[in-house]
C-alpha cells in the first residue's frame, strides 16, 4: 500500500482520493479552497455523486483519507502525488493551464527533502502540457521527480464505480522507472493498462472525448434526418449495430450533450490544433450540431401550440444529465432561455440541480415536484435522463397539464405508455 497525495478536491479529485483510500492506500488530500477542504474533512461531499458520501465517511473514519490544510502535509509523507485541478476554458475556448501551473509550483515548493517522488497529472490537459508546464516547474525547483499522466475516464453520477472498477487505465510516463512505480500502484486493476508517453496519454483523453462527442452529434444528425424521412431511429440504430464495426453505445439522440467536459475539451482541441496549423473541421461541426440541437425540442411545441407567447412550459431535468447536480453546459439552459425569448413561462424541476440552475437562469420558476411542474402546463420538455422521469406515463401528464404536449428530449419515456397525449421525441 502506498502513501499518496492528491491535489484538488473537485469531482475527479475527491472521487479518486476516496477510491484509492477504499483500496487500502493512505491518502492525504489538499485543496486551496479552505471551505471545501473543511467540508470534505467533515465527511460532506460538496456536489451530488451517488454513493460518494458514504464511502468518504468510511475512509475518513478509518484514517485512510486525511484532508490536510497545508501542501507540505500532503507532499512530505507521499511517494506518488496526483494533480487533479481544473483546466477551465478561457473566453476564446483555449485551455487555461493557470490552476495546473499554480498547483505544480506549490507542490514543488512543499517538497522539503531530497526524496524522489512521482508527480501524476490527472487533470485533463492538452497534448504536451505536462512537458511544457509541469516538467519545467519541477526542474527549476531542483527536486528529484518522476513524471506521469493518468487521465480520468469518470462519468458523473457513476464516478465512484468508474474509479473503483475502471475499464481501462492509461499511463503516460517519462521512463521505465516511472512505469514500474505506477504499474505497481495499479497492480490489482482487472482491466487493460496502456503504458505510453506523456503526450500520447494526454492525447488519448482528448481523442476519447472528441470521439464520444462526435458520436452524440452523429446520432443527433441521423435522428434529425430520420425525422425528415418519417423513419424510426431505433430501428435504424438496430440495423447499424448489425455491422460489427459499429458499436451502438453512446448513440442516443436528444437535445445534445452537456456537461463540463465534451464542449470544453473539444473547444480546447480545436483551438490548439488550429494554432498548430491544422483546423479540425469535423470537430467544429460536432459543436455546431450540438449548439443548435436543443431547438429540436422546441419546434414540436410550436407546431402543436402555435405561438409560445403566454404559454406555460414544464422543463423536467435541469442538470446536464440524470444522476448529477451539475448544470455546466446543461441543455436546459438554452432551452429555458429560448422558451422565455419566445414569451413562454418556464417551470423547471430537477431532483438535484435546482439550486445550481437558479443561479444560472434565475427567471425560471422552480417547482417542488414533477406534479407541480406539470400542473396547468401547455407543454413539457424532458431534458435529463433521471430514472424518476423514465417512469412517467400518459396518466401522469394528463392528470395535471392543461394541454398534454410532451417532448422527450432524451428518449427515455416508453412510447407504448403515451397513448392519449401528443407525444414527440427526437428521431
Ligand atoms: C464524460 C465521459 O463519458 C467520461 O468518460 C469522461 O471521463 C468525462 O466526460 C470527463 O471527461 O470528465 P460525463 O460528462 O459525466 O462523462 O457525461 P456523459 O455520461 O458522457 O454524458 C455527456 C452528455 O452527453 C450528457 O448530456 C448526455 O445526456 C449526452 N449523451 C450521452 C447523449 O446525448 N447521448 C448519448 O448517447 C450519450
Amino acid at each position: 500500500m502506498a502513501n499518496l497525495a492528491l491535489v484538488g478536491l473537485g469531482p475527479v479529485g475527491l472521487t479518486t482520493a476516496v477510491a484509492f483510500a477504499a483500496q487500502g492506500h493512505r491518502v492525504t488530500a489538499v485543496d486551496i479552497d479552505a471551505e471545501r477542504s473543511a467540508q470534505v474533512a467533515r465527511g460532506e461531499v460538496p456536489f451530488y455523486e451517488k454513493g460518494l458520501e458514504a464511502a468518504l465517511r468510511k475512509v475518513l473514519k478509518q484514517r485512510r483519507l486525511v484532508v490536510a490544510r497545508r501542501m507540505e502535509d500532503a507532499v512530505r509523507p507521499s511517494s506518488v502525488m496526483f494533480l487533479c485541478v481544473g483546466t477551465p476554458p478561457r473566453p476564446d475556448g483555449s485551455m487555461d493551464d493557470g490552476p495546473l501551473r499554480d498547483a505544480a509550483k506549490m507542490l514543488a515548493a512543499a517538497w522539503g527533502d531530497g526524496r524522489p517522488r512521482t508527480v501524476v497529472v490527472k487533470s485533463t490537459v492538452l497534448p504536451g502540457t505536462t512537458e511544457s508546464v509541469v516538467q519545467p516547474i519541477l526542474e527549476s525547483a531542483e527536486v528529484p521527480f518522476h513524471l506521469a499522466v493518468n487521465p480520468e475516464f469518470l462519468r458523473e453520477g457513476r464516478a465512484l464505480e468508474d474509479a473503483l472498477r475502471p475499464d481501462r487505465i492509461v499511463l503516460g510516463v517519462d521512463g521505465s522507472a516511472t512505469a514500474r512505480i505506477l504499474r505497481n500502484l495499479f497492480h490489482s486493476a482487472k482491466c487493460p493498462i496502456l503504458v505510453t508517453t506523456l503526450r500520447t496519454a494526454e492525447s488519448v483523453k482528448h481523442a476519447t472525448n472528441a470521439f464520444l462527442a462526435a458520436k452524440v452529434s452523429l446520432a443527433n444528425e441521423l435522428a434529425n434526418l430520420c425525422d425528415g424521412f418519417g423513419v424510426e431511429y431505433d430501428t435504424v440504430l438496430q440495423g447499424l449495430a448489425l455491422d460489427p464495426r459499429i458499436n451502438p453505445k453512446f448513440l442516443v439522440p436528444g437535445v445534445g450533450f452537456g456537461g463540463s467536459c465534451f464542449s470544453k475539451d473539444v473547444h480546447a482541441l480545436i483551438a490548439a490544433g488550429t494554432k498548430k496549423g491544422y483546423r479540425p473541421q469535423l470537430l467544429e461541426a460536432v459543436l455546431e450540431v450540438n449548439d443548435r440541437q436543443f431547438l429540436r425540442a422546441i419546434a414540436p411545441l410550436e407546431e402543436e401550440l402555435g405561438s409560445l407567447a403566454g404559454r406555460r412550459i414544464a422543463l423536467l431535468g435541469l442538470a446536464f444529465k440524470g444522476g448529477t447536480d451539475d448544470v455546466r453546459e446543461s441543455r436546459a439552459v438554452p432551452i429555458a432561455r429560448e422558451l422565455m425569448n419566445r414569451g413562454a413561462t418556464v417551470v423547471g424541476y430537477d431532483p438535484a440541480a435546482m439550486n445550481g440552475f437558479a443561479k444560472v437562469v434565475p427567471e425560471v420558476h422552480l417547482a417542488k415536484s414533477i406534479e407541480e411542474a406539470l400542473k396547468g402546463a401547455d407543454g413539457c420538455i424532458l431534458q435529463a435522463d433521471w430514472p424518476i422521469f423514465s417512469r412517467l406515463t400518459a396518466k401522469d401528464f394528463l392528470a395535471g397539464m392543461a394541454q398534454p404536449v410532451v417532448v422527450d428530449g432524451r428518449r427515455i419515456l416508453d412510447r407504448k405508455k403515451m397513448n392519449g397525449i401528443r407525444f414527440h421525441r427526437i428521431g
